[in-house]
């Protein structure tokens, strides 16, 4: 049936569905550290992933090294040249991975891949090949198990990634193997998930980062942490003697809340992870990343299209799903789209009219684009707040501010750099945790400049560094 319901009754319901009190903050901040805490002492948990890096870079390192940044969206290959004092200097070809490629055998995928560095190091590198092998660090921003610094086994695809082909393997030996089968004389030297790269990075040029996270695509963070605090890591393994007593940790903390169900989800969350490519994997990445908060969106706007609360015609008959076109197919409507729907500052919400126009052929009214509007705001500042709760939790749990100096955190990602109002909020939620003078004092947010490539760069190396090679 037909709702005769005004707009603004549908904006107070998905205001109220959405709605993430301030009184929520402080017991998921606890529950927040708990289950970090466990994931440092058992598998199965919070994955915790310690990561064969031991150390941050001093800002002196120096040399021309490659990089290879896998992500949720592009593909990038890199040449850094490191030039010391915090300096350094990037170029790089970028490639959307078609969806094809990401829902494909992996295979396939990684020989896309060593395509993409062939095509790069004739386009590139042409005059500065060094004698022997080129260093390549690999930034890959999917969950592995590593088990050295170059050698981590795919545990599962994150953001809509299938290619089961290749889960449960090393993924640097994957490409290792295609690169050599080419004789480009590349040696995959690290493995680096991208905020560790983001946190390599943003010490590079700020020594005293010790937080490293991506809000973008997918979302996760790294860490510094001492190594007597890993009790998981059994006395006599690999990486038990860290030879600084400290270890990076990339925690995957988009898995938080998968166990215990400490989320404040609500029907359009369970909706959308229950039709995701991994339903009961990731919540918090499902109420916080560019990618499902947009999905969260389509699958907002959809329902109350289904509803007859928007795009009703004067009869207020609900528009059908064939009409509705791509607003009823899942993930056809990206971060970046619902970003510049909710920057629409104009009065009468033009740039929402002619989206909405040009995209699907639908009319909107002024209350369909307020209502729509609405919706991207709730569900931005609701992933804002819980992406406050993460840090805090982090700051909390490693005692960052009983520290004399700042607590600094690398951020990268298309969300905290692109998305309208999302720093503003995430800062305002820091605000709301801890105390505004507390956090003017004592945190900084620095937008880190190209984590994953010049994270990678800097993570092959410090594995030179530490295997005795220079570059
Ligand atoms: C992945 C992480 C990655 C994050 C940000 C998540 O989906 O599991 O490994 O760091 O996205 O790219």
């Amino acid at each position: 049936m037909p709702s005769s319901r005004p707009q603004s009754e549908a904006i107070n319901r998905i205001t109220k569905i959405f709605a993430f009190p301030i009184s929520a903050y402080d017991a998921l901040v606890d529950q927040f550290i708990k289950e970090m805490d466990e994931g440092l002492q058992q598998e199965n948990r919070m994955p915790m992933i310690p990561t064969f890096v031991y150390e941050l870079p001093t800002g002196e390192e120096t040399g021309v090294i490659l990089s290879l940044d896998l992500g949720g969206t592009n593909l990038r290959v890199c040449r850094t040249t490191l030039s010391g004092n915090g300096v350094f200097d990037i170029i790089h070809q970028k490639w959307t991975i078609s969806d094809e490629l990401k829902k494909g055998p992996g295979v396939e995928l990684f020989a896309w891949i060593a395509d993409r560095i062939e095509e790069f190091l004739s386009n590139q590198c042409q005059s500065e090949r060094p004698e022997g092998e080129f260093p390549l660090g690999m930034t890959f921003s999917f969950p592995c198990d590593q088990q050295d610094i170059n050698v981590g086994k795919l545990i599962n695809w994150t953001k809509g990634f299938r290619g089961q082909d290749v889960v449960g393997k090393d993924v640097v030996k994957i490409l290792q193997d295609r690169l050599d089968a080419k004789n480009l004389r590349i040696k995959v030297n690290s493995l680096i998930n991208d905020t560790v790269g983001t946190l390599l990075a943003t010490t590079y040029k700020h020594p005293g980062c010790e937080i490293g996270i991506i809000f973008g695509t997918g979302t996760n963070c790294a860490y510094l942490e001492d190594q007597k605090e890993i009790t998981k890591i059994k006395v006599g393994a690999a990486n038990y003697e860290s030879p600084t007593g400290q270890q990076i940790i990339n925690t995957e903390w988009g898995a938080f809340g998968n166990a215990s169900g400490a989320l404040p989800t609500n029907e359009y969350d369970t909706a959308v992870n229950a039709r995701s490519s991994q339903p009961g994997k990731q919540l918090y990445e499902k109420m916080v990343s560019g990618l499902y908060i947009s999905e969260l969106a389509r699958f907002v706007i959809h329902d109350l299209a289904q509803k007859g609360e928007l795009f009703a015609s004067a009869s207020g008959k609900p528009k059908t799903d064939a009409e509705l076109g791509d607003l009823a197919i899942k993930e056809r409507f990206d971060g970046a789209m619902m970003g510049s729907l909710e920057g629409d500052e104009s009065e009468t919400l033009t740039v929402i009219e002619q989206h909405f126009q040009k995209t699907y052929g639908l009319a909107t009214s002024q209350s369909d684009r307020e209502t729509i509007k609405a919706i991207c705001q709730l569900i931005s500042a609701r992933a804002a707040r819980l992406s406050a709760v993460g840090i805090a939790a982090l700051i909390k749990k490693r005692e960052l501010l009983l520290q004399s100096k700042k607590v600094i955190v690398g951020i990268d990602g298309s969300l905290f750099n692109k998305y309208p109002g999302f720093r503003r909020h995430l800062e305002g939620a820091l605000h709301e945790i801890f105390d505004p003078a507390t956090v003017t004092a004592k945190i900084e947010l620095i937008g880190a400049e190209d984590g994953s490539g010049v994270g990678g760069a800097i993570a092959a190396y410090l594995s030179c560094k530490h295997q005795g090679h220079s570059i």
